[in-house]
């Protein structure tokens, strides 16, 4: 950027930010620091999450039934793995098998899916 550009903009930056102080300095509530706010809503309650709904997304063309019926994958319900080991095969997947959810799924998520698969009723014992 040559000289000239970057004094335009500066300028155009700093009308921006006269015209801001202009609105708002009159109106705006000074907060002492430390002084507890009151005025803030609380946040929303996090969405719940629903595991189903994830399942469908993310493993039901491998795993059938939401886990209970082998598919490309296999049935979850009644898996001989403990929930570590779950919560590890869905983070990292398993080369070749199944891809790791460890980048696209939080760790709340994968939580609620191990806790999900370590729920389910085998229906075939
Ligand atoms: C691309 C297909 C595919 C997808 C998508 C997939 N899986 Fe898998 N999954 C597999 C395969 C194949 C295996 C078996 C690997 C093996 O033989 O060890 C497996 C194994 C597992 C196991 C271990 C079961 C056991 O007892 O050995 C769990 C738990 C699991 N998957 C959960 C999930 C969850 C939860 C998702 C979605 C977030 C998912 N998988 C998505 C293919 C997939």
């Amino acid at each position: 950027m040559n000289v000239f550009a970057s004094q335009a903009l500066l300028a155009v930056a700093m009308a921006a930010m006269t015209a801001g102080i202009g609105v708002h300095a009159a109106d705006e509530p000074t907060v002492e620091p430390g002084a507890e706010v009151t005025a803030t809503p609380a946040p929303p309650p996090a969405k719940p999450i629903n595991v189903k709904t994830m399942f469908a997304m993310n493993c039901s063309w491998c795993h059938d039934g939401y886990g209970l019926h082998a598919g490309k994958g296999p049935k979850l319900a009644g898996t001989q793995m403990t929930a570590a080991q779950v919560y590890l095969r869905i983070a990292k997947g398993k080369s070749g098998m199944m891809p790791g959810f460890e980048k696209t799924l939080s760790k709340d998520q994968i939580d609620a899916f191990v806790a999900y698969i370590k729920g389910l009723k085998d229906p075939d014992s």
